[in-house]
């Protein structure tokens, strides 16, 4: 890549502020795919890969996966033809090093913090809900999905009462001091994510529209 793919936003926030319930509309909104580092993470782990393998132990304890591992996923993903005119970045950057490291091959235009606080997150993500067959997320009682797919509907293995409390530690920790980070730089838009999907979706489209 010789210079860094301009107009990239990103979506930042704790573990299940809504950064997935919310990539959809945005893809639909900004034309721009999505590229969740959880998702690219969980895909590895379905295929046995070296990487998926190592990931693993991390993404089943709460803890983040080292930034080399992170750093080498998403380079390989801009390299790919339909980043090229920038991409929704959902659950990437989570440290300083990463966001440092991202500043080399892509320019960020907006970073969306969606900020929810953690009595809220832990009943959102042990009641959360995957399709398999769609990606589409579901919440037990925020969400139902319809009668005819509750049967195939998944829990993520992450998604039990004490992984989330050291998810919300590492956020916390090592995440958390990034919206300064971008706060500094101008980048950074605040969106109270403690209310309907709805009302969030549309704060974002309004912020992503100034
Ligand atoms: P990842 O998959 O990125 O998980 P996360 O950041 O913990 O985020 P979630 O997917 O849990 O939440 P979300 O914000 O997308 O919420 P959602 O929309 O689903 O990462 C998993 C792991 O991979 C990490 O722990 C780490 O190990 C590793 N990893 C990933 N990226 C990494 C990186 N960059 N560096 C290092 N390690 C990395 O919503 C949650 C629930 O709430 C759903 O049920 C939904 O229906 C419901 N909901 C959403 N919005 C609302 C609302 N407004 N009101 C009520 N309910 C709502």
């Amino acid at each position: 890549m010789d210079s860094p793919i301009d107009g990239s936003i990103v979506l930042f926030g704790p573990p299940g502020a809504g950064k997935g319930t919310q990539a959809g509309r945005i893809v639909e909104l900004t034309g721009k795919p999505a590229v969740s580092t959880g998702d690219m993470l969980r895909a590895a782990v379905v295929a046995c890969t070296d990487l998926g393998m190592s990931a693993k132990k991390y993404m089943d304890a709460g803890e983040l996966v080292p930034d080399e591992v992170i750093i080498g996923l998403i380079a390989e993903r801009l390299e790919e033809e339909d980043a090229a005119r920038g991409v929704l970045f959902d659950g990437y950057p989570r440290t300083i090093a990463q966001a440092e490291s991202l500043e080399n091959v892509a320019k960020v235009s907006n970073v969306i913090s969606i900020e929810v606080p953690d009595e809220e997150i832990i009943e959102r993500i042990v009641g959360r809900r995957m399709d398999p067959e769609t990606g589409d997320i579901y919440h037990i009682k925020f969400k139902p999905g319809a009668d005819e797919i509750q049967s195939r509907l998944i829990q993520r293995k992450d998604d039990n009462e004490s992984t989330v409390r050291n998810r919300l530690a590492a956020y916390h920790n090592q995440t958390a001091p990034l919206a300064e980070w971008y706060e500094e730089r101008g980048l950074l838009s605040r969106v109270n994510g403690n209310r309907s999907i709805k009302d969030v979706g549309d704060d974002i489209a309004s912020k992503l529209s100034t």
